[in-house]
């Protein structure tokens, strides 16, 4: 069992969403993977779900193993690269227990997860994701305690960064031993941020802050060795990480751009808020679709050297309204990117069907095909997914 089916979702509402088989692509993989190549792309994000591998310590299940081995297998054989992620925000239960991502023995018992993987299929896999979006699974867990173990600790917080930052290292090296041809990245997620009031100084401080810290921390550890972050009153982290440059890509995850306020309280001087200014609408979650936006992330993360992939962007649209659109203006920022030499090399829609959304279970509808649960989870392609399968056809 995952620490976050132990634990539940952590909801404002204090409703706890439960996987419930989610959409039981588990059981259904080999019609989901047809649905996948009708949709004409070359490529797919995945992520193998730790619990199911070890689901006790030392304990490797096979079976589980065994399937993620074929479902590599069958997509290889469609001409679908896999994009294999290792940690996407879920670990086992007894992991926390043992050895919570806070204390410098989770580096060890990742890799020895890692490990298994990486022998196994490292020689299929082309494309690997070591973790996803760190830093935010790190404020979710820490900061603002939606995410198991819901805690509010900085130092834990910085503490779990860093020691994910060391076991990606790590895999890093054990990846390339078995491949020295795959490429490792980490898929982080950026947001763009506005002042909320554009006189307000003390709201542009917090801008330089905040994109300081969420976009910029780990691109510059990589390339400076050193951890840090300094935020007056709250926060004051340095610590030197030797992580060398191991990294080969940036996986780019971005959704929305985000308005930021800042309060007269000294433990918690940001306020928040999404405002629909840019005429491309606002998300079911409320976001902000700001399509520019994207063009800012390419260009700052152009500033790493590294090449990129879009790993993850979408928008939560249940009545398919604003899909097409999106993906329109996203992508044409992804050509315009292109042409102008920024090293863009796949992007990835998020997602191929209606996900269980970890905040929001089954409320938040990003896919391109969606699930009908009142009719045993049938999946039906959105019109959205229609013109991607077309845009896709058209380039090749
Ligand atoms: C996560 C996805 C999630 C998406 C939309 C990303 O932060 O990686 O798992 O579904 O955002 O919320």
């Amino acid at each position: 069992m995952t620490a976050w089916e132990a634990r539940g979702g952590f909801h404002e509402n204090g409703k706890h969403p439960r996987y419930d088989n989610a959409v039981e692509h588990w059981r259904r993989w080999p019609d989901d993977f047809e649905l996948l190549k009708a949709l004409n792309v070359n490529a797919y994000r995945f992520s193998m779900e730790w619990a199911r591998i070890q689901p006790t310590p030392g304990q490797v299940d096979p079976t589980a193993l065994d399937q993620y081995e074929r479902m590599i297998d069958r997509l290889l054989e469609l001409q679908i690269t896999p994009m294999l992620t290792l940690h996407h925000f879920t670990h086992p239960e007894w992991f926390h227990k043992t050895s919570p991502w806070h204390e410098r023995r989770s580096v060890e018992t990742f890799c020895e997860f890692a490990n298994k993987i990486v022998e196994r299929v490292a020689d299929r896999i082309s494309l690997f994701v070591t973790f996803n979006e760190p830093l935010v699974w790190a404020l979710a867990a820490y900061g603002d305690a939606k995410f198991p173990p819901g805690e509010k600790d900085f130092d834990k917080l910085f503490l779990a960064v860093h020691n994910m930052m060391l076991a990606h290292a790590e895999t890093y090296d054990l990846i390339k031993s078995k491949n020295p041809e795959a490429s490792v990245g980490i898929a982080k997620n950026f947001v763009i941020f506005k002042a909320l009031r554009a006189w307000n100084l003390l709201d542009h401080g917090l801008v330089y802050l905040c994109d300081g810290f969420y976009n910029q921390l780990l691109l510059r550890a990589f390339q400076r060795n050193r951890l840090r972050f300094h935020f007056p009153f709250l926060v004051n982290y340095a610590a030197p990480i030797a992580l060398e440059d191991r990294i080969d890509f940036w996986g780019v995850n971005y959704y929305y751009r985000l308005r930021l306020r800042f309060k007269m309280k000294m433990n918690d001087p940001i306020s928040m808020s999404f405002q629909e200014t840019s005429d491309e609408g606002i998300s079911d979650l409320g976001w902000e679709v700001y399509s520019r936006g994207l063009w800012d992330v390419l260009n700052l993360v152009r500033s790493t050297g590294k090449p990129i992939y879009i790993t993850e962007n979408g928008i939560a649209d249940a009545d398919d309204r604003l899909r097409q659109q999106f993906l329109s203006k996203h992508l044409s920022v992804v050509q315009r990117a292109i042409k102008k030499g920024i090293p863009v090399k796949g992007y990835f829609h998020w997602s191929l069907m209606d996900n269980y959304e970890w905040l929001e279970g089954r409320h938040a509808r990003f896919g391109l095909y969606a699930v009908d649960y009142s009719d045993n989870k049938r999946r039906l392609l959105r019109d959205s997914g229609r013109w991607y399968a077309d845009f896709i056809s058209k380039r090749v």
